[in-house]
This record gives C-alpha cells, sequence and structure tokens, in this order.
C-alpha cells in the first residue's frame, strides 16, 4: 500500500429509537452489512460503526484522500440503505439529516457531517475520535483550544520540544463563508475574541508548526444553515492525532474533564454541559440530553483500526459526569429563560414570528 492513509468519519441522524435518544441495533447492523460487501469493502482498507444517542458514525480508512467521490458515495448509500430499515421500523425522523434525494460528487452540503484527514502514518499513529450529540459543531472550540493552545492542560506545549513551536488554527466563519488561519501561541488573544463564539466561528482543522503535520479537523456543517427550516441539530465529530509532537492521549481528553456549557440540547434550543459518556451510556435521556460526547481511541496499523479503545466509560471521568448533572439541574431551572434557553436568533424552533404577529396591535409607541 502507499503509504498516505485517509480517515474519514461521516455521521448522519437517519433516524432515532426511541424518539432522538439512540440508534436501533438493525440499523448498525445494515450499516455493517453494506460496508463489508463486495465491491464496497474494496474501496476500504478498514471500517467502524460508531454510534452517539441517534446519530450513526461512520469511520473509514482508505487510500484514496479526502473529499473522494467514490468513499462519499458508499457513506451516502450506506445512510440510504439504513434508511430503509429505519422507515420499515417507523424510527423518529426517519432519513432526517439526508437532504436531497440524490448524490451528486460529495456528501458534503448534502447533510450529513463530514470530518476528514489524510497523512502519512507514523510508526505508531493513535488517534482519538470524538463524536458528540444534541449539540453543535462550535461545541469542540473549547476543547481543541485547550488540548492544542492552553499549558494548564497540555504539558506537552511546555515541556516537548515537538509542541513547543504551537500550532496553526485554521477557523471557518459559517455565516459570512470565509476562513481565516492563526498561528498560535502569537495570534491567541485575537483568535479567542472569535472561537469564543462557537455558533459563529469554529475550529475546523489543526496544524503542527514544527512539521506541517495535520493535527486535528472537525466537522462544520451546520444542518440548519443548509436546510433553511429545523431538520435536528448537526450533531459534530472531529479526529486527534496524539503523541510525539501532538498532544499525548491524556492530554487530548483532559478538556472534557470540565464539561463546557454547548448549544443544542432540547428542539436544538438550549444550552446545557457537555456529559463525557461510555460509547454505551451515551443515549439522552433527561430533556433530551444533557448532550453527550463519545471518545473512541484506535492505533493504525498499515490503516487497519486497532480498537476501540472506549475512554470515557474509565471512572477518571465520573466526578465530570456529576458535574455535568449539577450543572444540567442548575440550567433546567431556568426553564423558558435564557442563557438556558439560546438567544433567539440561535433557536432552531421559534414561535416569535407568530406571537409577534398576534401582539402586533397590543404594542403602543413609547413616547421616551
Ligand atoms: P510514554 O513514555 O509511555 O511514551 O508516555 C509519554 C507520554 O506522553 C505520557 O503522557
Ligand atoms: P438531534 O439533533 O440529535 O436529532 O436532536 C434533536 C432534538 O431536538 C432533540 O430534542
Ligand atoms: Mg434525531
Ligand atoms: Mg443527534
Amino acid at each position: 500500500m502507499s503509504e498516505r492513509v485517509t480517515i474519514s468519519v461521516i455521521k448522519a441522524d437517519i433516524g432515532g429509537w426511541v424518539g432522538h435518544s439512540s440508534v436501533h441495533a438493525a440499523l448498525i447492523e445494515r450499516a455493517e452489512e453494506f460496508l463489508s460487501r463486495e465491491p464496497h469493502r474494496q474501496l476500504l482498507i478498514d471500517h467502524y460503526v460508531a454510534t452517539v444517542g441517534d446519530d450513526i458514525n461512520l469511520i473509514l480508512t482508505h487510500e484514496r484522500g479526502v473529499d473522494c467521490e467514490e468513499i462519499h458515495q458508499l457513506a451516502w448509500d450506506t445512510f440510504q440503505a439504513c434508511t430503509e430499515v429505519a422507515r420499515e421500523l417507523k424510527l423518529y425522523g426517519a432519513g432526517q439529516d439526508l437532504l436531497s434525494d440524490a448524490f451528486s460528487g460529495n456528501i458534503r452540503g448534502l447533510g450529513p457531517g463530514v470530518a476528514e484527514m489524510e497523512f502519512v502514518e507514523r510508526a505508531s499513529e493513535p488517534l482519538v475520535i470524538f463524536m458528540a450529540d444534541k449539540t453543535e459543531p462550535g461545541a469542540w472550540n473549547y476543547p481543541l483550544f485547550k488540548m492544542f493552545a492552553d499549558p494548564f492542560n497540555t504539558a506537552g506545549l511546555v515541556i516537548d520540544p515537538k509542541m513547543h513551536a504551537g500550532f496553526r488554527f485554521e477557523v471557518h466563519d459559517l455565516i459570512e463563508h470565509r476562513k481565516i488561519t492563526f498561528s498560535l501561541p502569537e495570534d491567541m488573544y485575537d483568535m479567542l475574541v472569535l472561537i469564543g463564539a462557537p455558533g459563529r466561528f469554529c475550529i475546523k482543522s489543526v496544524f503542527s508548526k514544527e512539521t506541517g503535520e495535520i493535527a486535528a479537523t472537525s466537522s462544520t456543517q451546520r444542518l440548519n444553515l443548509m436546510a433553511g427550516r429545523y431538520v435536528g441539530k448537526d450533531d459534530p465529530v472531529c479526529i486527534v492525532r496524539c503523541q510525539s509532537g501532538f498532544p499525548a492521549v491524556g492530554e487530548a481528553l483532559e478538556p472534557f474533564a470540565r464539561p463546557h456549557l454547548v448549544s443544542g440540547w432540547m428542539r436544538g434550543s438550549h444550552s446545557g454541559p457537555l456529559m463525557p459518556s461510555s460509547a454505551r451510556m451515551a443515549s439522552p435521556t433527561r430533556f433530551d440530553g444533557p448532550p453527550r460526547v463519545v471518545a473512541l481511541g484506535f492505533q493504525l496499523a498499515d490503516g487497519k483500526l486497532v480498537g476501540p479503545q472506549d475512554f470515557f466509560a474509565d471512572t477518571a471521568f465520573d466526578n465530570a459526569r456529576k458535574l455535568a448533572n449539577d450543572l444540567a439541574d442548575y440550567m433546567r431551572g431556568l426553564g423558558p429563560f435564557e442563557p438556558h434557553r439560546l438567544h433567539l436568533d440561535e433557536m432552531e424552533y421559534t414561535t416569535l414570528p407568530d406571537v409577534m404577529a398576534r401582539l402586533r396591535d397590543r404594542f403602543e409607541e413609547m413616547d421616551e
């Protein structure tokens, strides 16, 4: 095989079991069967079908580079095959994230979320795939900043000569459709002005300044912006390479020990803590949440996915779950008040136009 390998993580919600809580086993079986079948199997080196909440995450390794039409078509066809099962079982929102009837060369813009990177596999290549439910792409801003720019999180920034120069961050403006690259630590304060607003500015990718190598990449599709109406929340994925010039695995996991508040809980319209969960425990319940994140670790071996290691199953994240539950209690107490409910501009469901139309005649001008 050529020494370059591509990892593509492509996700979609194609029907929830029950409501928006989890993925039915029959869908996972269909995805497995479809990807393992000839000739599909020949396109790939390896695959792993993962889930978080009601989202299916296809983790695919191959030699075809990013934005490869055949790989995107394979993911699209897999989701279509799963949608047939979802329709038979009348799962909730069957086919929800497939916004088009036909595939047209690239899965970006058609609904599913995509994170892909191509690199030369190192002598040892540890990877962590983060997958979240009931949130949005900007949810990775805080942890990616901590992993690659905060010396209080990542000791390697201070003590590893291969990390000491820092990292470059590519940030996307999802509203104005433009991008900018920041070099950290020099540009730290400028970048924080933007990424502190995760509903608009998202860290797309991170690169080592020492080697130029890609270190991390995330999905930045915002489904509601593409569809122009409510069609679920763009539950995101992120790939992080670890060790030897990148954060140690434990440095990549560390930001999740302090759950941060993210948008996307209940009807995509509330803010709540991002709770680290084992793959088995990642079915949102309370108020359709709290929002979840799962971390699966793999060692790549000639493109084969050796894993997964279900990191957040570990007891070391019990306190984070406790804190997330305490924060959830507090936030729920606010009910329909901001900042638990999102700002009006960001609400996925909104009755505001109807209510304003009804109240129009009851508003009076004020003198001052
Ligand atoms: P090893 O010495 O086991 O490679 O670990 C280094 C490290 O980065 C641990 O955090
Ligand atoms: P999903 O985006 O995970 O489908 O959740 C939608 C929702 O509104 C849950 O309350
Ligand atoms: Mg759903
Ligand atoms: Mg979801």
